[in-house]
């Protein structure tokens, strides 16, 4: 799929030009950007830098959070006071999205200036991809550019249906976004090592069905391995597993799919945390009251040989609840792990909130060749799927 690239659209100096951003981050209670969580935002630097050394007059549009009505909590101003404070530059910001009152700051912006729009899900026809607030968002530029990988899975009006009215452009993020998830998605090297962990079981099991034929192994932790595991009889006290039916005892059964071999059990608060192997003979892991929440270090000893093996890895979701310490253990290792086999050795590709999260508890961040910014529209993209987002830029005439 080939995307219409900004780079190279001429004479933007002095355009206006809206910019599709993914600015759906976690606003703390004091309502600020935690500058230790701001990697998503610091993905779009490089387009913003870019349309700013053209003189472009840059206006950001994104959604926070799945607002039903307008809100405070919702609101995305400290996301403007966050980029004035990082970019050094002016960063404006209008409490609405589209209206007379956008327009006329819209018609004050300096070439180079930006202006953030209000939160885009205060208007219903956002997520209905309603074709008049398509057309409102799209009259406040002259040229749009899709900066939003992580949004490119919804068909929504500041995804797909603005591309009808302007010319449409795929920015910096986006490009590179697509040029390394390729090399999963279509060229991978074999051996292809998955990783999937971390809870929404019923969004992760389409994706491992759609990738088993190519992967060699795809290693589970999580709620997924606990599925699993309770798919085959194991008992391990109440949490997240989604019931298993006829379908998930046959992905399950897959010789691709490697399951832990002990995990580590206790209460949800880290107390009574032991490690319980996992053997035919015993199929009740827990006590009343515990779960298991992290994978022990027999199963990481077997998923680092695979990793050490592999040429291509992906990983997606923690093996446990690494918030609690005792259960940090599964997932901190295979970070490290992913990381010292990454760039170089093999080419890894990590992504989605929390994974990224851990990586960067641990530091080991730069030795990843890809840290995506996509949560579900990753998952989407390496199953195959064709996302609304690219489709309507890859259909565009510039
Ligand atoms: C994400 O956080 O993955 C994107 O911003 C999409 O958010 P949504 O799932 O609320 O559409």
């Amino acid at each position: 799929m080939k995307l219409p690239f900004i780079k190279s659209a001429r004479a933007l100096r002095g355009k206006r030009v809206l910019v599709r951003v993914d600015l759906n981050v976690p606003l703390g209670d004091n309502r600020c950007v935690d500058t230790d969580e701001d990697w998503r935002m610091r993905a779009i630097l490089p387009t913003l830098a870019f349309l700013h050394s053209k003189g472009a007059r840059i206006i950001l549009m994104s959604h926070l959070g799945r607002p039903t009505r307008k809100n405070e909590a919702d609101s995305l101003q400290p996301v403007a006071v966050y980029f004035r404070n990082v970019l050094k530059v002016p960063v404006h910001f209008v409490p609405d999205c589209v209206g007379t009152r956008v327009e006329h700051a819209i018609a004050d912006l300096k070439n180079g200036e930006m202006l953030l729009l209000e939160n885009l899900r205060f208007h219903k026809g956002e997520d209905s991809n309603d074709e008049q607030f398509a057309a409102s968002l799209a009259q406040l530029g002259d040229v749009y550019v899709n900066d939003a990988f992580a949004v490119c899975h919804r068909s929504v009006a500041s995804v797909v249906g603005i591309t009808r009215f302007l010319p449409s452009y795929a920015g910096l993020l986006l490009m590179n976004e697509i040029e390394h998830l390729n090399r999963v998605r279509l060229t991978p090297k074999k051996p292809l090592v998955i990783v999937v962990g971390g809870a929404k079981t019923e969004t992760k099991l389409p994706f491992i069905e759609a990738l088993l034929e190519k992967s060699s192994q795809v290693l589970l932790g999580g709620a997924l391995a606990n599925t699993a595991l309770h798919c085959f009889g194991y008992e391990l006290g109440k949490g997240d597993c989604v019931p298993c039916g006829v379908a998930l005892k046959k992905v399950f059964h897959s010789k691709k799919i490697v399951l832990p071999r002990d995990v580590v059990v206790g209460k949800k608060d880290g107390s009574n945390a032991r490690v319980v192997a996992i053997t035919r003979q015993q199929k009740q892991l827990v006590r009343r009251g515990e779960y298991a929440h992290d994978v022990g270090p027999a199963t990481l000893r077997l998923y680092a040989a695979y990793i050490k093996k592999a040429k291509t890895i992906f990983w997606n979701g923690a093996l446990g609840v690494f918030e609690v310490p005792a259960y940090a253990t599964g997932t901190l290792s295979l970070a490290r792990l992913i990381a010292t086999h990454a760039r170089g050795k093999a080419f890894g590709v990590i992504g989605g909130g929390e994974t990224v999260q851990a990586l960067r508890r641990t530091k080991m961040e730069q030795y990843v060749d890809h840290v995506s910014t996509g949560g579900g529209a990753l998952l989407e993209y390496l199953s195959g799927a064709a996302l609304p987002g690219l489709e309507a830029l890859s259909h565009k005439r510039t």
